[in-house]
């Protein structure tokens, strides 16, 4: 079994050559926004998302070969999701992944074109991805658009906006958490796991605990590291949430009051992999690297 360093290494190779086969070429008509896709989408962010397809893949024992499609869609509803949450509209932000952000790239048409575009391609390649049984393909799109529509992310974004001019209260922020961040992270997991065939109900309710947990405690850590990382080494700006006077775990519970949190639903993913029958090394350090990381 590779260490967590070659895991990273060798996910992270596999989806960039995996969104490179998926996406239109630049040279594509129409081709500036052909351009403005693959210039958000490719060699760029951490792809904590397709890793825990590859990571839950090998906790259900999925066949490797079937775990690419997932892994991409999965990327393009996030990098959509990034670009028009830097939009003026949203959050306004002009760095991105340690370039301009893509309407300052581009311009606001496209951004939001280049968003728009990315969503059906994310249902696209699942559904036409032959490997996987209709049924699969099937519950794959239904965790894909449920955990990206109104009561998913673009619900939680929503709400994120309108607490711009309000305090929520702690049980609120966890709910719009779960919605703009957690929803996605749920569903790379659950679709990893739908790639795996005998998957028990009790596997399936240990990974919804990791899952809900660690899609917490990765916004928790986005919070934090917007209050006290460093703009260069996260590649987008430092300080926008306060600037934008967002409600952020941070803003409402306070630093330390944040990383206890952060480190008690790390604890709790981890004990609840002890449901799973095949490997779950990488799903537990992928838990450490999310609620640990600088970036
Ligand atoms: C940033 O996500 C947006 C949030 C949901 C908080 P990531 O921190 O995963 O961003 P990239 O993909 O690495 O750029
Ligand atoms: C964005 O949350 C979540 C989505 C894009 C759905 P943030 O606004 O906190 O993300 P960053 O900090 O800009 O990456
Ligand atoms: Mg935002
Ligand atoms: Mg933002
Ligand atoms: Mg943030």
């Amino acid at each position: 079994m590779p260490d967590f360093q070659a895991f990273m290494r060798d996910s992270q190779a596999r989806i960039e050559r995996a969104l490179d086969d998926y996406l239109p070429t630049s040279a594509t008509q129409p081709t500036r926004l052909h351009e403005a896709m693959r210039y958000s989408i490719m060699d760029g962010g951490k792809r904590v998302r397709p890793m825990l397809v590859y990571a839950t893949g090998l906790a259900v024992d999925a066949p490797n070969h079937l775990l690419d499609a997932p892994a991409c869609a999965i990327e393009m509803i996030h990098v959509y999701s990034l670009i028009h949450d830097d939009l003026p509209a949203m959050d306004n932000d002009d760095l991105r992944r340690g370039r301009p952000t893509c309407h300052k790239a581009y311009d606001d048409a496209m951004a939001i074109l280049a968003g728009d575009a990315l969503q059906p391609l994310a249902l696209d390649i699942i559904a036409n991805e032959e490997q996987l049984s209709y049924s699969s393909r099937l519950k794959i799109i239904q965790a894909l658009t449920a955990a990206s529509g109104s009561l998913g992310m673009a619900g939680g974004q929503a709400i994120d906006l309108e607490a711009e001019t309000r305090t929520l209260t702690l049980q609120q922020l966890e709910e719009m958490h779960a919605r703009k961040t957690g929803a996605l992270i749920r569903a790379a997991i659950q679709m990893g796991a739908l790639c795996g065939e005998d998957v028990s109900a009790a596997e399936l309710a240990g990974l919804e605990i990791y899952a809900k947990c660690i899609g917490l405690a990765f916004q928790i850590q986005d919070d934090i590291l917007d209050e006290i990382g460093d703009t260069t080494k996260l590649g987008k700006p430092q300080g926008s949430d306060r600037e934008n006077g967002k409600s952020t775990f941070v803003s409402l519970c306070g630093m330390e009051a944040s990383k206890r949190r952060k480190k008690e639903l790390l604890e709790q993913a981890i004990s609840a992999l002890d449901t799973l029958r095949y490997d779950t090394s990488q799903l537990v350090e992928l838990g450490r690297y999310i609620v640990r990381r600088d970036c």
